[in-house]
């Protein structure tokens, strides 16, 4: 495993290179200095106070050896049996954990033959889609399957219903005392319906520290327990994350890669209008991580009120892209479309393989240009070809370069965008760690399912004005 550094590269977000007035100059870039300073202040008070605990996550010994420990467990109860593990949770409960494996693992995972693979298929269930449902029913063997609940509240209705769902799905096949065995909440340590149900059933828990919010939860139990049990090395996940972290306590935003990102989406976004952050993966592993961040950025920023109290209605659209597919899809809008996009392209230095692209078809131009070349070289020349036709267009694009996909350069990006989320958050003036459109959402479906204590939200759902009949069509 290469242990390095991941590469930082805002060149091309520069006026002078992309001439272009999306861009953002070195006097702007300098004029955050000050600003930069007072909200490190603020993190660094913070952190030593205990809040903001993500900060915390990559040096929580303790959770590490919870997490083996009740792994372990997990593994020697259901022995040979250990086929399928199937992880229930919804937004940050299960962002970070698909984001996580997708990377970390062989991407056509649950399709090795099990001699090969050596631990369990893992399915993330998130949605509350009765088909999807029924299709796990078909396909996981109730004996041979374990069940990770993740919910920090413990009383998000998604990943409730799903979890009543396959209780009485198993516990009808191998009985309530077999279920017990092979179930594992990850919860609040105290709080929740979900935290009273696993005490009052007796199974196997981990706890998500007070704190630590769901989409800054990847590097604890959330994304920790599943990534041990499909063999993921989370030590050097953490170490990387560590290792990111001493990067994140320069105060000087010219040697804090977190601080510099956020600084420079904040000015392209509010001087430049540049309303959307665009993050393309030149590589399939890596596709789930910008899932993981379009939901941090969204949910964190993405605010109506400022922390002062003003209605200010923040945030950057977080936009999902892959490369090189998005380069026959999304492209030609970035390219030539509004100047209203910063891009990311995160790419990797060395796959785990070289491919040789074989030579035939000599005769037909078409396709015999690419033989002899390795599909590592198709790959990278596309992404740099990508990179410089932003930049001839005058679009801002930053590239973040991880020398390998491993789980130390995995943990630094992790931890990389954490910071810089909370750190825009002040730049924004806005709360990052909250989430009240969210809240409002869940509050009307607790209504509608007449939820105790929610009466309001079904009163206020059946008095919504009747929709126009002249607009709709069928
Ligand atoms: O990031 C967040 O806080 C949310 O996306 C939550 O993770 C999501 O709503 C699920 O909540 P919970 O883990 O409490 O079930």
């Amino acid at each position: 495993m290469i242990k390095k550094s991941i590469i930082y590269d805002f060149n091309n977000v520069m006026n002078d290179r992309i001439k272009s007035p999306a861009g953002i100059s070195l006097e702007e870039i300098e004029s955050y200095r000050q600003k930069a300073s007072e909200i490190h202040r603020t993190l660094t008070s913070k952190r030593k106070n205990g809040e903001l605990a993500f900060y915390k996550l990559p040096y929580r010994k303790n959770e590490v050896k919870n997490v083996k420990k009740t792994g372990d467990s997990v593994k020697k109860d259901m022995g040979n049996n250990f086929e399928n593990l199937l992880v229930i949770g919804i937004g940050g409960s299960s962002l970070g954990g698909i984001a996580l494996i997708k990377s970390l693992t062989h991407q056509f995972y649950n399709l090795l033959p099990d001699t090969v693979r050596k631990t369990p298929r893992i399915f993330f269930v998130e949605n509350i889609d009765p088909d999807e449902i029924k299709g796990l029913f078909d396909i996981l063997d109730p004996e041979k399957t374990a069940v990770n609940i993740i919910s920090k509240s413990g009383n998000t209705a998604e990943p409730m219903a799903n979890f009543l769902l396959f209780q009485k799905f198993m516990v009808e096949k191998i009985g309530e005392e077999n279920f017990k065995k092979q179930v594992i909440a990850t919860t609040d340590s105290s709080k929740g319906t979900m935290r009273k149900i696993a005490d009052d059933l007796g199974i196997k828990t981990l706890s998500i520290s007070e704190g630590v919010g769901g989409r800054f939860s990847v590097l604890s139990a959330v994304g920790l327990f599943p990534a041990y049990l499909m063999g993921i090395d989370i030590d050097s996940l953490l170490e990387g994350a560590a290792y990111m972290d001493k990067l994140c306590k320069n105060e000087d935003i010219f040697k804090n890669p977190a601080y510099m990102n956020a600084v420079i989406h904040f000015h392209l976004h509010t001087r430049n209008g540049v309303n959307m952050a665009v993050v393309m993966p030149y590589s399939t592993a890596l596709a789930e991580i910008s899932v993981w961040y379009r939901q941090l950025l969204a949910e964190s920023l993405g605010k109506k009120n400022s922390l002062s109290g003003e209605v200010v209605y923040a945030g950057q659209t977080p936009i999902k892209a892959v490369g090189a597919i998005d380069q026959h899809s999304q492209i030609q809008l970035y390219c030539e479309g509004p100047f209203d996009k910063i891009i990311t392209i995160l790419s990797v230095d060395t796959f785990k393989i070289f491919l040789n692209i074989p030579s035939l078809y000599e005769s037909y131009e078409g396709a015999s240009y690419l033989g002899g070349h390795t599909l590592n070289e198709l790959f990278n020349a596309e992404k740099q070809a990508t990179v410089l036709a932003l930049v001839k267009s005058g679009r801002p694009n930053i590239e973040i370069t991880l020398p390998e996909i491993n789980p130390y350069t995995i943990g630094q990006l992790f931890y990389l965008y954490e910071v810089q989320t909370v750190f825009a958050g002040y730049l924004y003036n806005v709360n990052s760690l909250d989430q009240p459109g969210v809240e409002a959402g869940k509050n009307y479906a607790y209504g509608m399912l007449g939820r105790k204590g929610y009466e309001n939200m079904k009163e206020e759902v059946d008095n919504f004005p009747e929709k126009d009949k002249r607009f709709i069509i069928s």
